[in-house]
């Protein structure tokens, strides 16, 4: 198998050799996502010496800003969000590939320069070069990049061979069913799908990935893998924050499309998929999408599977702060949700009859995502439930951040003359184990998209195959407006509504 097909879990560190020359090109490099993350994740895979001999990086956006000043602002951006510190000697060599391109992002002509450009940095090392073009501006610019990266000839650049265009497109990827399916035609109308690398960062997170590793490479787990033995699972996406200044942006989202119909259905996908024939990205993409495609419709409205909330004010670390509602840029009769939980029934042999509860909030207890996988309580023959016996399901939980890690709780005896029994927790951490400093998702995905490694990221099937789900979910919340809206307040773990969801069902939300 070529290097380039490989999975990371099959070939370590040893990527670097994989990646043939490459610009990546950035548009809306002027942003926040370039400076908090892209630039950084550029810069720690130098460190750690996983960029090729040659590589570029060339900003692009439409306020002129001279290349001086672009890499000031990527020298300042490593600076302030890094997770290690400015290496001169590492970032210099990059800075020195580093320039700016200005231009619309609908102007065709800009695009001929761009072209221009990186065949100007062709011709200066004597080399061809792939290009990896990251598409990291508001959505609303997605499709005129797309086109005109057609256009101008620079989406088929060396296509048939290894190094052809690539292309990376961050979230969101449509809003509902039909624009998914919009943005799925454009792109396929100039890039071939093996050319596109849809982000879910989600996907780039250490816990996220040993989520397989601790399915498929341990021979104790996956026996016990199904609805025989497993009661329930829950997958929680819990934020602290409330919407900030992003007010404007989030009335035009809301928890479903932020987080549940992405973010959530990837773990749910990795959690629940068959065991795939190879780690090849085409054989894990496949098993994700035919379990996405296993769960049934939700039932909306009363005694349904979904439910929504907003925060109310709530004390928050000692501080009373404000409800959505009060939030500043929200519609006083805003009727967009902060948090929502569902219960999904995935129809097929290994999980009929288990339920999936999955839920995602903003100003929650807690910032916590994690899977935890419930198994069915042990007969009560021995140890029937008491006061002596305080008896726990054993539960699997994942915790994708923060505190990276994996803990099994088990029944065990209390040290004594008298049998007591009480739950005890196993712990793994990744930052005690391995050190803290471990690789930022970013860094991971922006190297394997180097590569041409597609499995941590989505497929275009895959993302449609989501928004079917959710979206008669979406229209009849649009539908009701208000109606039925449930209240939480902050600092809280959600309303009575989701509370209600699980007891119908005996049982309960852990609180992580
Ligand atoms: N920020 C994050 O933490 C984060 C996390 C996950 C995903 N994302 C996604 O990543 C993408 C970029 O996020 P971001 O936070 O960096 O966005 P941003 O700062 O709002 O925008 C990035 C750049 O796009 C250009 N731009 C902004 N508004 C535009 C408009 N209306 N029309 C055309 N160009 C516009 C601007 O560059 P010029 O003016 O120089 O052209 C801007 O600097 C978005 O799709 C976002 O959903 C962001």
């Amino acid at each position: 198998m070529p290097d380039a097909q490989r999975h990371p879990f099959l070939q370590g560190l040893s990527k670097h050799r994989g990646a043939p020359p490459t610009v990546v090109v950035i548009f809306g490099a002027s942003g926040d996502l370039t400076a908090r993350k892209l630039i950084p994740a550029v810069f720690n895979l130098g460190y750690d010496n996983l960029l090729p001999a040659d590589f570029f990086l060339v900003g692009f956006g439409r306020k002129p800003i001279p290349d001086e000043e672009f890499r000031k602002i990527a020298t300042g951006a490593i600076k302030e969000f890094s997770r290690r510190e400015l290496n001169a000697d590492v970032w210099d060599r990059i800075a020195a590939n580093t320039s700016y391109v200005a231009g619309g992002y609908d102007e065709r002509a800009a695009f001929d320069r761009l072209a221009k450009h990186i065949a100007a940095l062709e011709t200066r090392i004597g080399r061809e070069v792939q290009t990896l073009f990251y598409i990291s501006t508001p959505p609303s610019v997605f499709a005129p990049i797309l086109l005109n990266l057609g256009a101008s000839g620079l989406a088929a650049r060396y296509l048939g061979r290894r190094h052809h265009s690539k292309v990376i497109i961050e979230k969101p990827f449509g809003r509902d069913l039909i624009s998914a399916r919009a943005l799925n035609t454009t792109i396929r109308s100039v890039f071939e799908e093996h050319q596109v690398y849809r982000i879910d960062h989600y996907l780039g997170k250490e816990t996220v990935q040993d989520l397989l590793v601790q399915r498929f490479a341990n021979a104790i787990f996956e026996p016990l893998w199904n609805r025989n033995f497993i009661d329930s699972v829950q997958i929680t996406v819990a934020e602290e924050v409330g919407v900030g200044t992003r007010g404007g942006y989030y009335e035009q989202s809301g928890a479903l499309r932020d987080m549940i119909q992405n973010h959530t259905m990837q773990l749910v996908a990795l959690t629940a998929m068959e065991p795939p024939v190879s780690l090849d990205a085409e054989a894990v993409r496949d098993e994700k999408v035919k379990v996405l495609k296993s769960i049934q419709p939700l039932k909306i409205g009363a005694g349904g599977d979904v439910t929504r909330a907003q925060y109310a004010a709530g004390m928050m670390g000692g501080k009373m702060v404000k409800g959505y509602l009060e939030e500043e840029g929200i519609a006083a009769q805003s009727a967009t949700e902060t948090y929502a939980a569902m219960r999904l029934s995935i129809n097929n042999w290994r999980w009929q009859g288990v339920p999936f509860y999955i839920r995602s909030g903003k100003r929650m207890a807690r910032r916590v995502s994690e899977i935890a996988i419930q198994f069915k309580r042990p007969p009560g023959t021995l140890f029937a439930e008491s006061d002596r016996f305080n008896l726990a399901a054993n539960t699997l939980a994942f915790q994708i951040q923060p505190d990276e890690g994996l803990s099994l709780v088990l029944n065990g005896k209390v040290p004594g003359l008298e049998t007591r029994m009480q739950p005890v927790k196993m712990n793994f951490r990744y930052s005690t184990t391995f050190g803290s400093n471990t690789p930022e998702a970013y860094e991971r995905l922006v190297l394997d998209a180097m590569i041409g490694d597609g499995t941590l990221f989505i497929r275009g099937d895959e993302a449609e195959t989501s928004w079917a789900l959710y979206t008669p979910v979406l229209e009849a919340w649009a539908t009701a407006g208000r109606e039925g809206m449930g209240s939480y307040a902050a600092g809280s773990w959600g309303p009575a509504e989701a509370e209600a969801l699980l007891a119908t069902g005996k049982h309960a939300w852990r609180q992580p």
